[in-house]
């Protein structure tokens, strides 16, 4: 007998009879498949506990944990305390939390970054940034590297792996161009085709070899310019002045560190 408080279970064969049964049919039979007959049940720091007494480090690093460590003793704690006074509120209304939370990271941000979007998870993430992208720049077309993973909600499954996008009757060629993961020419392709179509055009976010390989093809960059020289070996592609326009800059002195953002357009 497992008893965990409000549950309990008679076995480990129990668990994976019932999460086939209620929950995860295919994933638990896939891992079962493959000889893999774990059921987490204790966790503390890097360490697992298998069900039957096994202790094993967890070398996923992925999915939540990954840099807290499982059950982390200052999150708990914080957890605890927040809970004491505080519940998921009313969101309807400023919220106390919230708003201290925001601007904690909107301090810690970089200088470009004002305000907080907050989303229940990485999914949601994905469609708050797709989302904000098209709002800025009323333009439908999004280009993502074939095979990505950005989850399973609205926009991220569209931007992700064909399987899922097509299971769920969401895939969109038309708006959502897909390019193996670097093949050059396949982007430069998908660049073009934004252009061909002269008011769909596609909005390219880094990193660093994305944006320097796009920039060849871009006809406009938006820019922020942080009064910042931190340590790293990731830079904005270098670009010749003289061949861009700036149509517009809004300076940003008075904020701690100063930025500015820049418009140019290719001459
Ligand atoms: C790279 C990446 N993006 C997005 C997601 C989706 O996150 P969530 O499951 O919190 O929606 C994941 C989840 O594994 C991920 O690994």
């Amino acid at each position: 007998m497992y008893d965990y408080g409000t549950f309990s279970f008679e076995s480990k064969a129990q668990v994976l009879e019932q999460a086939k049964k209620y929950w995860n049919p295919d994933k638990t039979q896939f891992w079962t498949d493959a000889g893999v007959d774990l059921v987490i049940d204790r966790r503390d720091g890097y360490f697992l506990w298998d069900m039957d007494g096994r202790r094993l480090i967890d070398m996923h690093l992925n999915g939540g944990t990954y840099n807290l460590g499982h059950r982390n003793p200052e999150i708990m704690a914080a957890l605890v305390d927040g809970m004491q006074r505080f519940d998921v509120g009313n969101h309807h209304f400023p919220s106390v939390a919230r708003t201290a939370l925001a601007q904690r990271l909107v301090d810690s941000a970089p200088a470009s970054i004002t305000k907080v979007a907050f989303g229940s998870g990485g999914g949601e993430a994905i469609d708050i940034a797709l989302k904000s992208a098209r709002h800025a720049t009323q333009r439908r077309k999004i280009v993502s590297i074939a095979k990505g993973y950005h989850g399973h909600t609205g926009l991220a499954v569209v931007a992700g792996d064909d399987r899922f996008s097509t299971l769920f009757l969401s895939d969109r060629p038309d708006e959502f161009v897909q390019v193996p993961f670097n093949d050059l020419g396949a982007m430069e392709e998908a660049l073009d085709l934004g252009r061909e179509l002269d008011e769909e055009v596609v909005n390219v976010g880094g990193g660093a070899q994305v944006y320097a390989d796009a920039l060849a093809h871009a006809t406009d960059q938006v820019l922020t310019e942080v009064d910042l020289a931190p340590e790293g070996d990731t830079h904005y592609p270098e670009f010749d002045e003289v061949e861009w326009h700036e149509t517009r800059r809004e300076r940003h002195p008075d904020h701690d560190p100063a930025y500015e953002i820049r418009w140019l357009e290719r001459r």
